[in-house]
């Protein structure tokens, strides 16, 4: 009881309206995807790109993703992204930010990124990392929910990652000590003599890090549970009781008992098998997994809510309200769930909004006649 009061007064603290905005006002694509040099203006607070199958809609969306995070939501092969035959791309957008114009530049040119604001080059990604953020809705986001630990893992350290930049460099870190470790652990195969030194080496930092990062993931959710208990509850109008367990080795002991009593069993199979990279989230409703007993609608409900919570989260600890992509969503939601949407991002907590829709009319007919919205078609 007392718990839930705390969660709820929680939720009502994050989802305070903010004034702080991040808004995109144009964007150019060079040589990306199907676009050669095109520009296009997002002068509406809700923008909707309308065409037909494979006129480019959710290219376009992924450029501004592009340019919030240098990367593609859709690709993890940037090569993808250049146009078809070419050696490289830019993409270019124009942000108002609180009161700051500023100019963001991506370039990949033969396999190599360049990130500019305002002309001058980012010597570190990272430095661009939470500045400028979005959250995208997409239909094939249910590997969120029905896929193995891998995107779950990807879509925790994207938000925690924003948010903390010594969170970023830990797990960049890690992932980068978990492979040597791995290297040295094969390698051990094939020799005489073990040299423990540079075990002790990977061990230590292996152990530091993953305290941290275990230590963030558990207060993330702490913070994260009630806005998607808000959200869940506000898209399906069901009255379900959501959980969300968070599983990892290091609940049992620490990281750095987990590498040292587990060296027999990690030279065996060649690989660390304990540690913050096996990390899961298991969601449930009314105590049954989502994943092997959920419905298609409460999945859906549950990923919205997922990804608005995301939301949330992010505006409250940025201090901006991110730019919200949504792709094609409003082609497979019932009535009851869309409406329930609009409301929620039509709300105050809500900023830029930019969507794709073949049938520019549903688009309308669903925001209503009031609403302000650009269409750019395509
Ligand atoms: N690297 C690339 N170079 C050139 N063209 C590309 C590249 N990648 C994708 N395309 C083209 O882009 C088009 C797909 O664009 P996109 O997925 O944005 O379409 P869409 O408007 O969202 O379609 P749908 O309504 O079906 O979702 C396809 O015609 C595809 O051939
Ligand atoms: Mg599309």
């Amino acid at each position: 009881m007392f718990y839930s009061k705390i969660l709820f007064t929680f939720a009502a603290y994050y989802l305070q309206p903010l004034t702080n905005d991040l808004r995109l006002n144009k964007i150019q694509l060079i040589q990306y995807r199907n676009y050669s040099s095109s520009v296009f203006e997002f002068s509406a607070p809700v923008t909707c790109i309308t065409g037909p199958n494979g006129s480019g809609k959710t290219n376009l969306l992924d450029a501004v993703y592009y340019l919030c995070y240098t990367k593609s939501y859709f690709s993890a092969y940037q090569q993808n992204s250049v146009q078809m035959g070419l050696d490289g791309f830019r993409v270019t957008g124009k942000f108002v930010h609180g009161d700051e114009l500023e100019t963001i530049s991506c370039k990949w040119k033969a396999a190599k990124k360049e990130v500019f604001k305002n002309e001058v080059a980012y010597e570190k990604f990272t430095d661009h990392i939470g500045r400028y953020s979005a959250v995208m809705i997409a239909p094939d986001d249910t590997e969120l929910i029905n896929g193995g630990s891998e995107p779950r893992r990807r879509w925790v350290d994207s938000i925690l990652g924003q948010v903390d930049k010594e969170y970023l460099e830990r797990l960049m870190q890690y992932q980068r000590i978990l492979l040597q470790r791995n290297a040295w652990l094969k390698m051990q195969a094939f020799k005489a003599n073990t040299d423990y030194s540079e075990l002790d080496f990977y061990n230590a930092r292996l152990s530091a890090d993953a305290a941290y990062i275990y230590q963030k993931r558990v207060q993330f959710l702490i913070a994260f549970l009630p806005l998607l208990n808000e959200f869940y509850h506000r898209l399906s109008g069901g009255a379900e009781t959501l959980e969300v367990t968070y599983n990892s080795d290091l609940s049992q002991k620490s990281m750095a008992d987990w590498l040292q009593q587990g060296l027999e069993h990690d030279l065996r199979m060649q690989r660390t098998l304990r540690g913050i990279h096996k990390d899961d989230w298991e969601f449930a409703l009314n105590g049954m997994m989502l994943k092997q007993f959920g419905s298609q609608g409460q999945k859906k409900s549950f990923l919205f809510a997922l990804k608005l919570g995301q939301y949330a989260y992010l505006s409250k600890v940025l201090g901006h309200l991110p730019i919200l992509l949504l792709d094609d969503i409003f082609e497979k939601l019932d009535q009851n769930r869309m409406e329930a949407l609009l409301s929620i991002i039509r709300g105050d907590a809500f900023g830029q909004v930019i969507l794709t829709d073949t049938h520019p009319e549903r688009i309308k007919q669903a925001f209503g006649p009031e609403a302000e919205i650009g269409f750019i078609h395509l």
